[in-house]
């Protein structure tokens, strides 16, 4: 028996509401998470919450809100959000748990006591608003630092650092001899760029009780609480332990997006070597999304609201939508328009047209009894299915759906060469019709499988229009043939409706 599949996402602050950009995160991890399952793996979903640091215990504050009854608030909206996206997430875990906290004070005890800190004193600026230290460097030709940081103060005080610098060269060997521990290739180049050309600072992993009290208090100091990202990246290991039988560590994938991979490719290992414990498999790193070629932002009202999206159009089509526009990896642009034209082109035109004809004429002519086998298009479904298994395994969700809509352009082509409507009239090719009938049915069960992943509910909906029990949730049943004479199929029904005939 195989270990099983551990995959994560990054945990989402809860200063706010969700977006776009944490749907599209969320949406990439199920998929990987349903493919594998549907491979025959068994899988551990986790995704959750940062609730701690200065930016929630601000944000809190300026709602004149207890920091816990804040996150509690939210929370429940995060939750309800997760239930919005049909995440299959087995755990979702929150910072402020018992059973987080409890660990992350283990695991700093486990390192103060074999000498991984040391106490120093800090001066120099920071920004709240991406808890993190800046220096000189920083400093943009102008003399600022970058907006993104927000308001940034002069600080000195006392904390605790981690030493990282003893690590460098293990971790630069590391990933050397791990091609596909950080993907795509490029984020792994910047890495390794970073970590030849520069000389890695000491973690600051504290922050001082006086300055912020919403963290995890350090076990071994009263006046300090553990610094947010310390806390954070912890969650990947805490919940593997509190679900120690099924032996989840090391995780196969940390699912990310760009601008934490620091934290993530340089932080995480050493901290976890530091540890004694084996690194996540790999790293993957997925581009931002932006609306009309500006950046998502509350302020400016830039956004897309996921929910909105999802009741006018469906949940299937939104997360259509985000992958198949977006390989992960490269920065993506959201536009209404383009949104609208997969959506009518891919999924009203292509799939849904071709479920709808081809189950309405097996209805019509065949009173929806599946006729005999046959396998003019069985080729091309093997191929769909072999492609979609291999790049399942590779994390290639983008090509996975550009391979499965092969087979539904190769069905809907079919279906205009062979014109069933024409043979439908003619007594004599009665058999004929029978063969497309069944090439066109059963490419639509083969569909319903591949596409179980990416589109839950209208892989759901193909299936009960074939009338077949059971869910379509094993790649092992998309070879060709699955479908038996004699079945009766159910009521076929508009996938994707037209929006301008509403
Ligand atoms: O960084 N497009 O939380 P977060 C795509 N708590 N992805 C986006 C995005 C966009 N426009 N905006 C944000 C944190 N994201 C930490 C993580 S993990 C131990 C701690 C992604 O709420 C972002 O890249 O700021 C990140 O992966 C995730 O949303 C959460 O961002
Ligand atoms: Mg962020």
């Amino acid at each position: 028996m195989s270990k099983r599949f551990y995959i994560t996402t990054a945990i989402d602050y809860v200063n706010g509401q969700p977006h776009l950009g944490h749907a599209y995160e969320k949406i990439i991890a199920d998929v990987i998470a349903r493919a594998r399952r549907s491979l025959g793996q068994e899988v551990f979903f986790l995704t959750g919450l940062d609730e701690h640091g200065q930016k929630v215990q601000q944000a809190a504050q300026a709602e004149k809100k207890n920091p816990q009854e804040y996150c509690d608030a939210l929370a429940a909206d995060w939750l309800a959000f997760a239930k919005k996206l049909e995440l299959t997430n087995d755990d979702f875990v929150r910072t402020t748990q018992p059973r987080h906290k409890e660990f992350v004070q283990t695991t700093l005890s486990k390192l103060n006591d074999s000498g991984h800190f040391y106490k120093a004193t800090y001066t120099g600026f920071y920004s709240a608003k991406e808890e993190t230290f800046l220096t000189e460097k920083d400093r943009l030709p102008d003399g600022k630092f970058d907006a993104s940081y927000g308001d940034v103060v002069e600080l000195k005080e006392d904390n605790y650092y981690f030493k990282l610098g003893a690590h460098q060269q293990w971790l630069i060997d590391y990933i050397e001899a791990n091609p596909d521990f950080i993907s795509p290739s490029y984020r792994r180049n910047e890495v390794l760029g970073f970590l030849k050309n520069n000389t890695l600072e000491d973690l600051c992993i504290s922050r001082p009780l006086a300055r912020l009290n919403w963290g995890i208090p350090l076990p071994f100091d009263k006046d300090f609480v553990t610094y947010v990202w310390f806390d954070a990246l912890v969650n990947y290991t805490s919940i593997a332990h509190a679900h120690e039988t099924l032996g989840l560590w090391p995780a196969d994938i940390h699912v990310i997006g760009k601008d934490i991979v620091k934290f993530h490719a340089v932080y995480w290992p050493i901290m976890l070597k530091a540890m004694g414990l084996p690194l996540p498999k790999q790293i993957l790193v997925h581009g931002w999304w932006q609306k009309d070629g500006a950046k998502i932002s509350k302020s400016t009202g830039n956004i897309i609201d996921p929910i909105a999206v999802i009741n006018e159009w469906g949940l299937d089509a939104f997360r259509f939508y985000v992958l198949r526009e977006l390989d992960v990896g490269p920065d993506g642009n959201w536009t209404d328009a383009g949104f609208r034209a997969r959506y009518q082109a891919e999924l009203g035109n292509g799939l849904g047209n071709l479920v709808n004809r081809s189950l309405s004429m097996l209805k019509r002519y065949r009173n929806g009894i599946v006729p005999v086998r046959s396998n003019e298009l069985a080729a091309d479904a093997d191929k769909a299915a072999d492609e979609t298994r291999a790049l399942f395994k590779q994390s290639q969700l983008q090509a996975a759906l550009q391979s499965i809509w092969t087979l539904v352009n190769r069905a809907n082509k079919y279906v205009d060469e062979t014109a069933p409507f024409k043979l439908a009239k003619d007594p004599a090719q009665a058999q004929r019709l029978d063969e497309v009938l069944y090439n066109l049915a059963e490419s639509c069960r083969v569909l319903a499988v591949l596409l179980n992943p990416f589109l839950p509910g209208t892989s759901a909906k193909i299936y009960a229009q074939l009338g077949l029990t059971g869910a379509p949730d094993k790649l092992a049943d998309a070879s060709w043939g699955g479908l038996p004479a004699g079945h009766t199929i159910g009521e076929p029904a508009p996938l994707f409706p037209r929006k301008d005939e509403k």
